[in-house]
């Protein structure tokens, strides 16, 4: 048996050797037969699986994610193990076997997990399941491999390695998951409504996988989820943004929001980015859509940064355009203060899609905040002050803060892009400068308060905190330098200026 997979974008140990024309991204894994794939069961962990079972004469399987990913030259540390019987059993033996290794025991699942150097092994028994229509409690009973592979979510999830002696390396692939991986495509084993009834969440991962790997999703499998969208409901927050932050560090990120709104499971489970598709139009004057040019960002965000937070900044940057949006007679379409409403509508999105409420959440909120600034600041003149005011707000994000604002370009205007960028080398190099000479970056004031009270014998009053903004705000617009003494007259003479009275 030779195995010859095509596998789009996906790098694997022979690519170059075969040259296909006008195609920058194709990639070839070569198997022949189960010699080849042997040399990817090498580890002691499966040598002892293999010696185990053989001895219990139980018959176990390599299953899942694991032999997709061999396929897919992806390396994988996690290992579903598959046997006909107890997974339990065949752990405890092969944990002793591999020198007592300690083993985490789920009764109530039937599964056993190992640690063995770097790999993650777990043990089952095969099962067949199947769910109610309104509890995630499924229905276990014993059964045989297929029953197990029946129960899987992808045919290119259900591919199956033997791991006894006699059979090692046979592959068992009764859904056509490695033409499915040729042809890159995402399909159920089953009929789609089933497969997504057992758990809806697969829809999701039919999304995640697509937009990871760049495959399409099958034409019956897509409108299986078309009609299953609403049961996506009994799927617990946690589980769908693990799902969704996902597709968010893809290479194309895109590719997963497209498909998750033209299936309907972006109204249900982000209905503000789902209000940002559309446009309007009024006498013929039209605004752009926001929810492509928000897509368009989020892209071109990706090969600068791996911060999953600054991605996040980049979809959520107008995420209040629809409901700031107005149509003025003569100006147009305005949507004016979306940024500020935008960073009141993040503890919303975060709290219902379960992502963090701390730090991390603040850093979006002042992404969001901010990520027009730099634009209007390079449309005009950029001035020293108005650098420093936006070094000053920005701090140590100010660099992220740049990187969204440069993605956000996406007008197909050359000349337009060509000047934004102009500008935007301009607003880096006075950032640069600026924060050289006066170090606003970190800003703390250099007058203390204490020093404040003590200046003018004051107890804690309100005159404190307008003296230490005079000299924040003299600071920013460059009237002082950011330094000690320049700081401390001017609090001299402004504190006398309202009537206090130094008294050293
Ligand atoms: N699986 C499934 N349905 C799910 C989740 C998982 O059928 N909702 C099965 C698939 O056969 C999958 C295997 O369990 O390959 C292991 O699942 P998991 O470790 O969650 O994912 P992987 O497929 O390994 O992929 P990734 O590690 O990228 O999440």
């Amino acid at each position: 048996m030779s195995i010859s997979i095509f596998v789009p974008k996906l790098k694997s140990v022979f690519e170059g050797q075969i040259a296909i024309k006008n195609c920058n991204f194709v990639s070839i894994m070569t198997i022949n037969g189960s010699e080849d794939i042997e040399k990817y069961l090498k580890h002691p962990v499966f040598h002892a699986i293999r010696d185990v079972s053989d001895d219990m004469s139980l018959q176990s399987f390599v299953i899942g994610g694991f032999v997709r990913d061999i396929f897919l030259n992806r390396p994988s540390k996690d290992i579903d193990v598959v046997v006909i019987g107890s997974g339990i059993e065949l752990a405890e033996r092969v944990a002793k076997k591999l020198g007592g290794l300690r083993l985490s025991v789920f009764k109530n699942f039937g599964t056993a997990m190992l640690k063995y150097r770097d790999l993650e092994v777990e043990f089952v028994g095969a099962r067949k399941e199947s769910y109610q229509r309104h509890s995630r409690k499924p229905i276990v009973e014993d059964g045989t491999l297929e029953d197990d592979q029946n129960r899987r979510d992808f045919s290119i999830n259900a591919l199956a390695l033997s791991l006894n002696r006699t059979t090692y390396g046979d592959l068992l692939d009764p859904f056509d998951g490695i033409k499915d991986m040729q042809d890159g495509v995402i399909r159920t084993p089953q009929d789609p409504l089933i497969t997504f009834s057992d758990d809806p969440l697969r829809m999701m991962r039919a999304i995640r996988f697509a937009t990871q790997l760049e495959f399409q999703i099958d034409e019956a499998t897509f409108e299986g989820i078309k009609k299953s969208k609403d049961r996506i409901d009994i799927i617990s927050a946690e589980r769908i943004s693990d799902e969704l932050n996902k597709i968010v560090m893809a290479d194309q990120p895109s590719i997963g929001f497209k498909l998750l709104e033209e299936t309907g499971l972006l109204g249900i489970i982000f209905p503000e980015m789902q209000a940002l598709k559309g446009v309007d139009k009024v006498k013929g004057r039209a605004h752009k859509d926001n929810f492509y040019h928000t897509l368009e960002v989020l892209d071109r965000i990706v090969p600068n940064t791996d911060d999953l937070w600054l991605r996040w900044s980049a979809i959520l940057h107008d995420i209040a355009k629809p409901v700031t949006k107005r149509y003025d007679k003569n100006t147009g379409w305005t949507f004016h203060n979306h940024n500020f409403i935008g960073v009141k509508m993040v503890p919303k999105i975060f709290k219902r899609i379960k992502l963090p409420l701390n730090e991390k959440m603040k850093f979006v909120q002042k992404m969001v905040g901010l990520h027009m600034r730099p634009i209007v600041l390079s449309e005009d003149v950029v001035t020293d002050s108005a650098v420093r005011r936006l070094l000053f707000e920005a701090g140590d994000d100010i660099d992220k803060l740049m990187t969204l604002c440069e993605a956000d370009i996406t007008s197909k205007n050359p000349e337009k892009v060509k000047r934004y960028m102009r500008n935007f080398k301009q607003v880096r190099r006075k950032l640069k400068e600026i924060e050289e000479k006066d170090h606003v970056r970190n800003f703390q004031p250099p007058v203390s308060g204490e020093e404040i009270m003590e200046t003018f014998g004051l107890s804690p009053c309100k005159e404190i905190g307008d003296l230490k903004s005079v000299i924040k705000e003299a600071i920013l617009e460059g009237d002082i330098a950011n330094d000690h003494d320049e700081a401390y007259q001017l609090m001299l003479k402004t504190g006398i200026e309202m009537g206090l009275k130094p008294v050293k």
